[in-house]
């Protein structure tokens, strides 16, 4: 089996390159073999290839930035997938393609549930949700995974700032009327390798449907939280030298930038864990044992 994936050296591509491994021959693709920003570029790539899976962790994920470059953030995140997904079926390939928690406004009060409105406060999650839209429209095998708070131990994302900040500065404000699930880029993929594997087996039956599913860790916290998290697993494993004392929380608008997110990011995993039989750890388990492989 031949599984082409894109991406590979962001967070949740790198630890795919790794997952997915067992299930066959993976041809990861970085931006200079396959770009998102050029789609007949991106068809040949998957004529040549002729997978028989495309996961796509590739994106335009430059929140605040996307802003300023909406043509470019629906170029990579709406009309790409919509690309993936023709060619997909025109090849007879799943394809796995991942979404964001901004496609929601963040005004519930509980978690949101997969066909919950959508109503995206800035432009990068107009452009996901664009992406989602396209894939359905082809209406070929596809998962969409909904994720949120991505982490891991290495590229730039909130874990590896925080840690560079508490090192640098005995005082840290952060945002905690915004809450949501952080979650391990390792713990998507992992998942993601149990979902593909699944997936196959219901399409051999002819059981299989596609569809969005929200794939977060479980538990919920702030910004704020998470950060107070990071710095008492430092603490705890004595493994870096922090200047840190104290970390204030603040609410979002004395933190301005440039996009709005939404205060609830909280999704929930039911369905995922109900359909896959799955269980989705704790965030503050999965971010310990990331940080374990930090140290
Ligand atoms: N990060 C989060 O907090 C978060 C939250 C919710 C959902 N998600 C979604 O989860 C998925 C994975 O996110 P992530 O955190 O792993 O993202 P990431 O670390 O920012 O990685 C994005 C990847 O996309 C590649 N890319 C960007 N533009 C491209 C182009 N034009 N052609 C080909 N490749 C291109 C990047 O390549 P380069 O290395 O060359 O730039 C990089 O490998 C994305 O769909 C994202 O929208 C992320």
């Amino acid at each position: 089996m031949k599984i082409l994936l894109t991406g590979a050296t962001g967070q949740v591509g790198w630890e795919l390159t790794r997952t997915l491994l067992p299930l066959g021959e993976v041809i990861a693709v970085n931006r200079n073999q396959a770009d998102l920003a050029d789609l007949s570029s991106l068809r040949a790539v998957i004529q040549q290839h002729k997978p028989d899976v495309i996961v796509n962790p590739a994106a335009y994920t430059a929140v605040d930035k996307a802003e300023t470059e909406k043509e470019l953030a629906f170029l990579i995140n709406a009309e790409a997938p919509g690309v993936l997904a023709e060619e997909a079926r025109k090849t007879g390939a799943l394809l796995v393609h991942y979404s964001t928690d901004y496609v929601f406004d963040g005004s519930k009060t509980t978690p949101y549930v997969e066909d919950d409105p959508t109503n995206p406060l800035n432009v990068y999650g107009q452009s996901k949700l664009a992406g989602e839209q396209a894939i359905q429209q082809v209406a070929g095998d596809c998962l969409i995974l909904r994720t949120s708070w991505v982490y891991t131990n290495r590229g730039s994302n909130f874990l590896k700032t925080i840690l560079r900040l508490a090192a640098e500065r005995e005082e840290l404000k952060i945002v905690a009327d915004q809450i949501g699930s952080p979650t391990w880029a390792r713990l998507i993929a992992e998942t993601t390798a149990h979902l593909v594997r699944q997936a196959l087996l219901e399409r051999q039956s002819g059981r299989f449907k596609s569809d969005i599913y929200h794939l977060t860790s479980s538990g919920e916290t702030s910004w704020h939280g998470f950060a107070e998290q990071i710095v008492n697993n430092v603490r705890e494993q004595g493994t870096l030298t922090l200047k840190n004392r104290v970390i204030q929380p603040i609410p979002a608008t004395d933190y301005p930038v440039p996009a709005q997110r939404p205060a609830n990011s909280r999704l929930s995993c039911q369905k995922l864990e109900q359909h896959f039989r799955l269980t989705m750890p704790s965030w503050d388990n999965s971010l310990r044992l990331c940080m374990q492989d930090l140290a």
